[in-house]
């Protein structure tokens, strides 16, 4: 087969999928960090004027390539768990499903934390921005959605490297399971440590994920936990 024809064959689709998925990961994670490292930081010092603007001319326009970036790289990336774990038949208990499935679970909730907490309170805080620059009364409760928005924000930032290190895992770590351990305590450590973490995202408190340097310090160790408990409870 010529190299040009690679690129045209049958297989080929889950590489264009994949390619599909860089763009749109990066779309989506470009943003989450450009709100967390620099503009969280930007409006705690802006005055009300500017911060006015912000909520009414840019939020709407990174609101909108963040969350489309989310939902095409969930499509992209369960597209291709579909294509690899159905039409090639590489089962979910495998070293690759394993380590995949970590990854693609955090991703999908931080997909949902996008869709159904930060994306419909900004649009709030949006119409709040609007409204008052207008002389019309703020919105009741617009500051709780907002706090809660940042929480969720910030637990996407942290989340965000266990998922990339278990997304990039299955294909170039090289770790292999054991076929005679259970599945059943690793995934346990998973849902109660990402459960936890989730939980707090929807009803805890900002805590120390205020400042960033704590968000990457308990993103490393999430992922150090779990990589860990892989290796030992499965490996
Ligand atoms: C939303 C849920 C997500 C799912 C279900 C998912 C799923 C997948 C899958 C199945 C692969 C292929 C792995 C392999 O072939 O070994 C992959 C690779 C990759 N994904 Fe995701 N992904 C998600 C989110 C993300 C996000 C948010 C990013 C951020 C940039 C991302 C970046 C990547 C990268 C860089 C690779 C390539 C890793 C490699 O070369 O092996 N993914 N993803």
């Amino acid at each position: 087969m010529s190299n040009f024809q690679t690129l045209f064959s049958g297989a080929a689709a889950e590489f264009w999928l994949r390619w599909l998925h860089y763009f749109f990961g990066i779309l989506w994670i470009g943003h989450l960090y450009y709100f967390n490292f620099s503009q969280m930081a930007f409006m705690t010092e802006a005055d009300a004027a500017t911060k006015s603007v912000v909520f009414q001319k840019l939020t709407p326009k990174t609101m909108k390539y963040f969350r489309y970036g989310a939902l095409f790289t969930f499509l992209t990336g369960w597209g291709m768990i579909g294509h690899k774990m159905g039409a090639m038949g590489i089962p979910a208990s495998s070293a690759w499903g394993t380590m995949v499935l970590t990854g693609g679970l955090i991703g999908s909730l931080m997909f949902l934390n996008v869709w159904l907490i930060i994306w419909p309170n900004n649009k709030v805080m949006i119409e709040n921005a609007v409204r008052t620059a207008k002389g019309e009364s703020a919105i009741p409760g617009v500051a709780d959605l907002a706090a809660r928005a940042a929480i969720a924000s910030r637990t996407n930032t942290l989340f965000s490297l266990p998922m990339l290190f278990f997304m990039a895992a299955p294909s170039h770590l090289g770790m292999s399971l054991s076929d005679q351990a259970s599945l059943v305590p690793y995934w346990s450590v998973f849902a109660i440590l990402i459960g936890a973490i989730e939980f707090n995202a929807i009803k805890g408190k900002m805590g120390p994920l205020q400042k960033m340097a704590h968000v990457i310090h308990f993103g490393i160790l999430v992922t150090l936990v779990l990589y860990f408990a892989m290796a030992f409870l499965a490996g």
